[in-house]
């Protein structure tokens, strides 16, 4: 690039006016979806609008692979708005110097909120109770009627112990007096876990024993099907499984054979296998809550999120006020080399 000139940069989701406003301040900028327009991209067309562009700016979705990226050798930087990156191959980014950026922390508790909502909606069965009450079926009242699982001194059991397994944890402990046991690759800190009143056990442990249990584990080649056939086998028939991860990490074809023959009493489920494809099975069982992946989206929250991966994109194109700084880097050792 030469003195005068800008980056162009290709905002491939929905955003918000003025975080547009701020990235067309200092780069040529193409923003096709506007605030409102949802484009569903193949590999193909974002290539195609890719071409010449030096940031990218996403969410959980679009794909960024290998073959995108070198469709699109003048791409220098990928941010994401999302926290979870499993739509961005890292290594072919770190490989070919490209930066990538999510946005960790500004939606911890907003997300850590939802995951314990959804919880709490499935054990209590409130959806399948107010799709009762709208259907006009609501005529008498029985002792049994609606009666669900508590959450309030039962145990809870987090698969995923990072920053918004723990807020989860917290939430738990604290507000509804509930033992926590939790499953991670790496224990947490002794003092942590004793804050948390968290015990680590294992994955095989951590079924057997929880009464709600609660995924947050990110996606990866090594945790596909983390909960399929045989795990869910291991759970309470009582027992309740919210998955606010990602599609795939739980084997949805599973889980749905095991709410039907009620091998688990109920599941809330905010991401799916292929989503936004929801497993057809899934969609006629009474016995779970089922949201469009919206565990973050809290309105203060999503324009954190927005802004963070706009900072983000700024800084990594050598812009701003931290330029070459970007606050929340993936594969920091690119930044490292281009200093060299
Ligand atoms: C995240 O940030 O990873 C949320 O799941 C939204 O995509």
């Amino acid at each position: 690039m030469t003195a005068g000139q800008t980056h162009r940069v290709l905002v491939a989701i929905p955003m918000f006016e003025s975080v547009l406003a701020r990235l067309q301040a200092v780069f040529d900028l193409d923003a096709p979806c506007a605030a409102d327009r949802h484009i569903d991209w193949t590999p193909q067309t974002l290539a195609e609008r890719l071409q010449g562009c030096a940031g990218l700016l996403l969410a959980a979705t679009p794909r960024v692979d290998a073959a995108l990226l070198d469709a699109c050798p003048e791409l220098r930087a990928v941010c994401s708005m999302a926290v979870g990156y499993n739509n961005i191959d890292l290594d072919a980014c770190t490989a070919r110097g490209v930066l990538v950026t999510n946005a960790p922390d500004v939606l911890t508790e907003t997300t850590a909120d939802f995951g314990f909502a959804l919880m709490m909606a499935t054990a209590r069965r409130i959806s399948e109770a107010e799709h009762y009450l709208r259907a006009g079926r609501w005529t008498h009242w029985s002792y049994d009627f609606f009666a669900g699982a508590d959450v309030h001194g039962t145990t809870l059991g987090v698969l995923g112990m990072g920053r918004i397994g723990q807020a989860i944890a917290r939430r738990a402990a604290l507000g509804f007096g509930m033992p926590v046991i939790y499953h991670n690759r790496s224990r947490l800190d002794p003092a942590v876990e004793q804050q948390l009143g968290a015990r680590w056990v294992s994955k095989d442990d951590l079924l057997r024993q929880a009464d709600h249990l609660v995924i947050v584990v990110p996606y990866s080649p090594a945790s596909h099907h983390m909960v399929a056939a045989a795990e869910l086998a291991l759970m309470k028939p009582g027992a309740t499984l919210t998955n606010i991860a990602r599609g795939g990490v739980v084997d949805d074809a599973a889980l749905a054979a095991a709410l039907r023959q009620r091998t688990i009493a109920a599941a809330g489920l905010d991401v799916f296998e292929g989503e936004p494809a929801v497993h057809p099975e899934l969609l006629g069982l009474p016995n779970v809550v089922l949201t469009p992946h919206i565990a973050s989206a809290s309105g203060p929250t999503r324009r954190a999120m927005a802004d963070l991966a706009a900072t983000n994109l700024i800084a990594a194109l050598g812009l701003g006020p931290t330029p070459g700084r970007p606050l929340t880097p993936l594969n920091p050792q690119v930044l490292a080399a281009a200093g060299d």
